[in-house]
């Protein structure tokens, strides 16, 4: 397949659209948990419900973006970025992946353990099945450890992605910016 190296080289048009949609899922997810904790009880419920069906969506639409971006590669880093820069967007591209997977994962499989197999509603229109798990407190308990962890991980992560963001596109000046929001189709 011809490599698009043209200082043009841009995202396409659906990978632009998972990038922007899957950032407001997440945020909005970190919002639902941490609104949760000063609410009321009822409330609190209803929120962490919005949070574990949210979460689900994010995991398939991750695992969508991931096949989708097998399928159609990424186009290649600027010219002018040092090697440096390179490596490190390549590792924390790779633990954003990894983390959109795991936390909702280990997300699913922790209910799945604190409730001893039941299912997680999708905004009342339908359940999806549970793992099939013994009832164990203490299992759950490690995984909102892990859960919570990863979850700090990325927000780590994304202060740094931000920050790199904002430097390309207002110290450097270079396309980096412009890749992410105008696709080609
Ligand atoms: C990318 C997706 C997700 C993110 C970023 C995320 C992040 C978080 C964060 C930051 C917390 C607060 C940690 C704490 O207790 O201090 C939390 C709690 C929790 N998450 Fe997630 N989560 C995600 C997906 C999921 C999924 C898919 C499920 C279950 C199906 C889930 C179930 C829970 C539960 C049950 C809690 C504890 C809420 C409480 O304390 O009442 N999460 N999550
Ligand atoms: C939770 C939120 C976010 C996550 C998980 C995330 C994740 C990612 C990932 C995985 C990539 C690599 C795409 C690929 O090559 O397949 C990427 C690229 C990019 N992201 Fe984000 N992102 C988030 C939020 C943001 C925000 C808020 C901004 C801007 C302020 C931003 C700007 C960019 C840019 C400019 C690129 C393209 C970098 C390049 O040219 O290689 N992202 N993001």
């Amino acid at each position: 397949m011809e490599t698009d190296r043209s200082p043009d080289a841009r995202y396409t048009q659906v990978a632009i659209a998972f990038h922007w949609i899957l950032t407001v899922l997440i945020l909005l997810n970190f919002v639902f948990v941490w609104v949760a904790e000063d609410a009321s009880k009822e409330t609190e419920a209803q929120l962490v419900g919005y949070h574990m069906a949210n979460g689900m969506l994010i995991l398939l639409l991750t695992v969508l973006r991931i096949i989708w971006r097998v399928m159609n590669p990424p186009p290649p880093f600027e010219d002018s970025l040092k090697s440096w820069e390179v490596a490190l967007a390549k590792v924390v591209h790779a633990v954003f992946y990894f983390l959109m997977i795991a936390i909702p994962l280990v997300g699913w499989i922790m209910v799945s353990a604190f409730s001893g197999g039941h299912g997680v509603g999708f905004f009342g229109l339908f359940e999806i099945p549970g793992l099939p798990m013994a009832k164990s407190e203490e299992t759950a308990g490690v995984l909102h450890e892990v859960h919570e962890l990863f979850a700090g991980l990325m927000i780590l992560l994304l202060g740094l992605h931000v920050a790199a963001a904002l430097k390309h596109q207002f110290v450097d000046r270079d396309g980096t910016m412009r890749r992410m929001l105008s696709g080609k189709s």
